[in-house]
């Protein structure tokens, strides 16, 4: 019976993924037909808060310094119950930028961002488009473990993502991949389903952005495997573009 029950949670879960809030309203026959897909899609302005100097994390010249000024953070609960504070992993000065939502049980436990499952099929989907791990930059829109692995709160998500947007700013990538809903609605400042935001070129403070299939929701769902395949090769067009 629990078993059923963790099913269908995980189901629900899966279509909220893709359809975020969408999935609870009304829809007419041509709110289904797709939209095209833009270069710089319209987006809600982005304020990047980390442009707020009378924090003391705003001063940071470095990603050395931001992190220890930052990695004992206790602004929200999850400072609490974290075991490691999971910063971000990668090349300081990479050219591309993973984000995703939040620690796992493991990255929790090891300190760093995807090293688990879902980490590893991340790997194995930037090796696809000929991106070593090493090269890029990953981190997520938490740097804490949400317990049992719920959505991140929207207060959670306000205090944490000035520190992602310090990060961003002192990385400087030419292109983000933001991976699911959560982390690609938050960066966005979207309300939208994943399926709208998929595709389209979004500019973040001057950086190409786009938005694909969390892993996790493709271990799950192996079927949406195809879509972040053609996905992530219009990623690697737009950083070849750039490059
Ligand atoms: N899922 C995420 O969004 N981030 C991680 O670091 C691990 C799993």
């Amino acid at each position: 019976m629990n078993n059923t029950i963790n099913l269908l949670i995980e189901a629900i879960k899966d279509q909220k993924e893709i359809f975020g809030d969408e999935l609870f309203e009304t829809f007419t026959i041509e709110s289904r037909i797709e939209e095209p897909k833009n270069l710089i899609h319209e987006q809600k302005p982005i304020f990047m808060p980390s442009n707020n100097l009378f924090e003391e994390f705003a001063k940071c010249e470095t990603i050395d310094s931001l992190y220890n000024t930052i990695n004992e953070c206790q602004k929200c609960a999850l400072g609490k119950t974290r075991t490691k504070f999971v910063f971000g992993t990668g090349n300081p000065t990479a050219d591309v930028m993973i984000i995703g939502e939040a620690p796992g049980a493991d990255e929790d436990k090891q300190g760093i961002p995807f090293v688990g499952r879902a980490g590893k099929l991340l790997t194995d989907i930037l090796k696809a488009i000929n991106f070593e791990r090493e090269e890029v930059y990953i981190a997520n829109i938490l740097k804490c473990r949400p317990p049992n692995n719920r959505n991140p709160l929207p207060a959670e998500m306000e205090e944490c993502t000035p520190y992602l947007y310090k990060q961003i700013e002192l990385i400087k990538p030419k292109v983000i991949l933001c991976l699911g809903l959560v982390a690609a609605s938050s960066l966005l400042n979207q309300k939208v389903s994943l399926t709208k935001l998929r595709g389209n070129v979004y500019d973040i403070q001057g950086i190409k952005t786009m938005v694909t299939y969390h892993p996790a929701a493709l271990l799950r769902n192996p079927n949406w495997k195809r879509g972040c395949w053609e996905d992530v090769q219009k990623f690697r067009k737009l950083y070849d573009s750039l490059s």
